[in-house]
């Protein structure tokens, strides 16, 4: 195990490894340092390639001490799609789609769960508890219940309702609240001292952002070392993002990589969005949004405590941050669907008006390599889609 310490993203506290912790005293997320010399030297490209075929392969970079407490169900290591028929259309042929939909619980949040609750088993916790809109309840709920754990759930009423029958049929505690997933994430940090939970909310527990990371580590892999110009990813409480950063920046360091990097490109849905209106006014924090809404229940987060993280990622990337309608980003998931054959969610198929409006502004050029994520499956989203 390669973990050295934990470190706030915003004071720069260091803390011990080996014990369970939420934020910083400073109230900001904390972060694993590893001793990335002695990862190098274990985990080289050559010897990636006949590993498993999760985002356990990246081991080397992952905080779990003892192998028996690593869950899986098949996580991580999905297809980077090359984007030809859509490319085509485009008129761009070096676009590609990293299918998140096919992680189990079908959806990128399986990453963060399955590392966030495998540590959580390690360092001897019963019971979990976490506010979702949706997907992360289900990753929480399935691995939860592989690892034997307690796990309790609060989500808005509007949640997409397979998101909430995967959560009860995967045994866990579910409560619907009247309200945002803020309102939910308040009810939790009310109650979890008396209940005994864990809070495994995110960015409020170290361990879920080094999940997604292996999204980045992925994209290198799969890209053959050879990082894209633009990543345009749905951004909610933006866990993937910050991830990807972090892994691009642990790559650096080993050697894997140079300093070139994409440039991040944040996709919020017009009804909610707080990091593209802070982004636009040059502000470090993340707009205040009274009355969120959109039917990409993924990307109605008013209020993300990584906000400033975001911000800081997508300036010094060169990327930027940009809305785009329900109408435009429902017409999208018909779009990639019929062109690729992937059948999207609202979250991910928002990247591709977000990708169009770039190409118009001229900020990104068509020749250039383009990964968008589809984070999560559409057959989960049905009431987003009318009958006919
Ligand atoms: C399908 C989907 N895409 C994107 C997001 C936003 O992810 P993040 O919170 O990592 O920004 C979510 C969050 O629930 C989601 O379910
Ligand atoms: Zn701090």
């Amino acid at each position: 195990m390669n973990v050295t310490h934990l470190y706030c993203s915003a004071c720069g506290k260091q803390y011990a490894a080996g014990q369970l912790l939420n934020l910083c005293e400073c109230g900001k997320p904390l972060m694993v340092a590893y001793d990335l010399e002695r990862a190098a030297s274990q985990m080289r490209k050559e010897s990636l390639a006949g590993r498993e075929p999760t985002l356990w392969r990246y081991r080397e970079v992952l905080p779990v001490a003892d192998e028996r407490n690593r869950l899986t169900l098949g996580e991580g290591f999905t297809p980077l799609v090359r984007a030809a028929r859509l490319g085509e259309q485009l008129g761009m042929p070096q676009l590609y789609i990293k299918d998140e939909s096919l992680n189990p619980t079908q959806s990128f949040k399986a990453r963060g769960m399955a590392v966030a609750i495998s540590m959580a088993k390690e360092l001897g916790v019963k019971k979990l508890a976490v506010p979702s809109a949706g997907n992360a309840a289900g990753a929480l709920a399935a691995y939860a219940a592989k690892a034997g754990l307690e796990a309790h759930i609060f989500m808005p009423q509007d949640t997409p309702r397979a998101n909430i029958v995967e959560c009860q049929q995967t045994g866990a505690h579910v409560t619907l609240i009247d309200g945002l997933i803020t309102d939910c994430g308040r009810i939790v940090g009310e109650r979890k001292a008396a209940e005994g939970w864990f809070d495994v909310s995110t960015l409020k527990e170290p361990y879920r952002v080094e999940g997604k990371k292996t999204m980045g580590y992925e994209l290198a892999e799969q890209m053959s070392w050879e990082l894209p110009d633009v990543i345009l990813y749905p951004t909610g409480g933006g866990t993937g993002l910050i991830g990807m950063w972090k892994a691009f920046d642990e790559m650096e360091r080993m050697g894997g990589i140079g300093s070139r990097r994409p440039r991040m490109v944040t996709v919020q849905a017009e009804g909610c969005a707080p990091i593209v209106r802070a982004f636009a006014a040059g502000a470090g924090q993340g707009a205040d949004i009274p009355d969120a809404h959109t039917c990409a229940a993924g990307l109605r987060v008013p209020r993300a405590i990584g906000d400033f993280i975001m911000l800081d990622i997508l300036r010094r990337s060169g990327g930027t941050a940009v809305s785009v309608t329900d109408a435009e980003l429902l017409a999208a998931v018909g779009e990639i669907g019929a062109a690729e054959g992937i059948f999207a969610a609202p979250e991910g198929a928002a990247c591709l008006p977000a990708l169009k409006q770039l190409i118009e502004r001229g900020e990104v050029d068509r020749r250039e390599r383009v990964v968008l994520f589809n984070t999560g499956a559409g057959v989960k989203y049905l009431e987003c889609f009318s009958q006919s």
